[in-house]
């Protein structure tokens, strides 16, 4: 590069760095005392000298989510072009479009090619008013559990990611969170039916898990909600017009294998682990859960499902993977599916024309042989477990 310096004084320039190093030093020195009598001081939990966040650079957290959200990334204008999303570049426009003219014809798949107002008229076709209302009301309480899991990972981003890694991969979270609220949202409008608003059993679980301290807000979020996200998505996919949750779906698992590639690198104490305290809060969180089936209880027979067969294999999944976390409850995991599933079959016997006993937490409700790999991979479940 050919050009003429700007001369300076050097003893100039000297004193200027100095009097920076010396505020510098009374500042950090002052903002370390602060934070030592819990009065405050630096809030980003930031190591600029080191040109990483505190917890190091955690590469391995990085690479499994962040990297591999992004190699994932699925463009709604791209795969629902009929919710009228623009959030494609033109080049992965173009790419597109040459994808398509290179498949015949009947390849083609009926929904690409669809708009909105073909969209709702196969909406129509494929469903009864009151089974449109159904699935209205069962997605819609994963689109308001959707608005609560972009809260709640915006703040365990801020308040507890702490190496680049764990940044990195609940940033990606955040941002398909985001994704999944606004997609979701049209998805759910298109029904053209009336969305119901959180049923008080679903508040109480989303306000506990967004209220709930530093890594327990991992238990109730990418545990437990987005476990009950992905078995719902992994069942309702096959249905005409919800072939996008496959999708979602996917992002889901990723979701729910963070706590355990998060805990690989910097495991919970044995305190937090298995503190009563502890043990009963995350007892707490997933109590309402029970009455929330209940609650949907009607909507699933509409379709012709068993919200129990969905609620036993969803716990199932999800106990077994708390207590691979160390996330344990009071109870242990199998005692307590034994519990919840007698406490089904009480209501199922209370609300039903007939009835016989099911061994609800033994029933597998995901559909798709691709879709069952995945959960077996994120919820660590041995074929033995998956089908017990
Ligand atoms: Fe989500
Ligand atoms: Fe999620």
């Amino acid at each position: 590069m050919d050009v003429t310096p700007i001369e300076l004084k050097p003893e100039e320039t000297a004193r200027i760095r100095a009097f920076e190093k010396k505020v510098n030093h009374w500042v950090r020195r002052l903002d370390d005392r602060l934070e030592k009598l819990h009065l405050g001081g630096r809030k980003g939990r930031y190591d600029d000298e080191n040109f990483e966040f505190m917890g190091g650079s955690n590469d391995g957290l990085r690479k499994k989510h962040y990297d591999k959200s992004l190699r994932l990334l699925w463009k709604a204008e791209d795969k629902v072009p009929w919710l009228g999303f623009t959030d494609s570049t033109k080049e992965e426009k173009l790419l597109h479009s040459l994808a398509d003219q290179s498949l015949e014809t009947a390849e083609r798949s009926h929904l690409e090619r669809m708009k909105s107002p073909e969209f709702r008229a196969m909406l129509n076709r494929a469903y009864t008013q009151e089974q449109k209302q159904a699935i209205t009301n069962i997605l819609s309480t994963i689109g308001h559990g959707e608005a609560y899991a972009w809260m709640v990972s915006t703040e365990l981003l801020a308040d507890t990611a702490d190496s680049t890694g764990a940044r990195a991969a609940l940033t990606m979270q955040v941002m398909e969170e985001a994704k999944h609220f606004v997609v979701l949202r049209e998805l759910i409008l298109a029904f053209e039916c009336p969305v119901p608003r959180l049923s008080v059993w679903e508040y109480l679980l989303m306000e506990r898990t967004l209220k709930a301290k530093g890594l327990e807000k991992f238990f109730g979020m990418n545990v437990l909600v987005e476990g009950f996200a992905l078995n719902l998505f992994g069942q309702l996919s096959v249905l005409p017009g919800l072939e996008i949750l496959k999708l979602f779906h996917l992002d889901e698992s990723r979701h729910t294998a963070l706590p355990n590639n998060y805990f690989a690198d910097k495991p919970m104490t044995r305190r937090q682990k298995h503190g009563i305290v502890k043990k009963i809060k995350r007892m707490l969180i997933i109590a309402p859960a029970l009455p929330l089936m209940t609650f949907f209880e009607r909507d699933f027979a509409v379709l012709g499902l068993d919200v129990y067969d969905f609620a036993g294999s969803m716990l199932r999944k999800v106990v077994h993977l708390s207590e691979r976390l160390g996330f344990y409850l009071p109870l242990p995991g199998a005692r307590l599916l034994e519990l919840v599933t007698r406490d089904f079959n009480r209501r199922a016997e209370r609300t039903r024309v007939s009835h016989t006993f099911r061994k609800y937490h033994t029933m597998e409700t995901t559909q798709g042989t691709e879709q069952l790999a995945i959960e077996r991979e994120v919820f660590q479940l041995s074929e033995a477990a998956l089908a017990s």
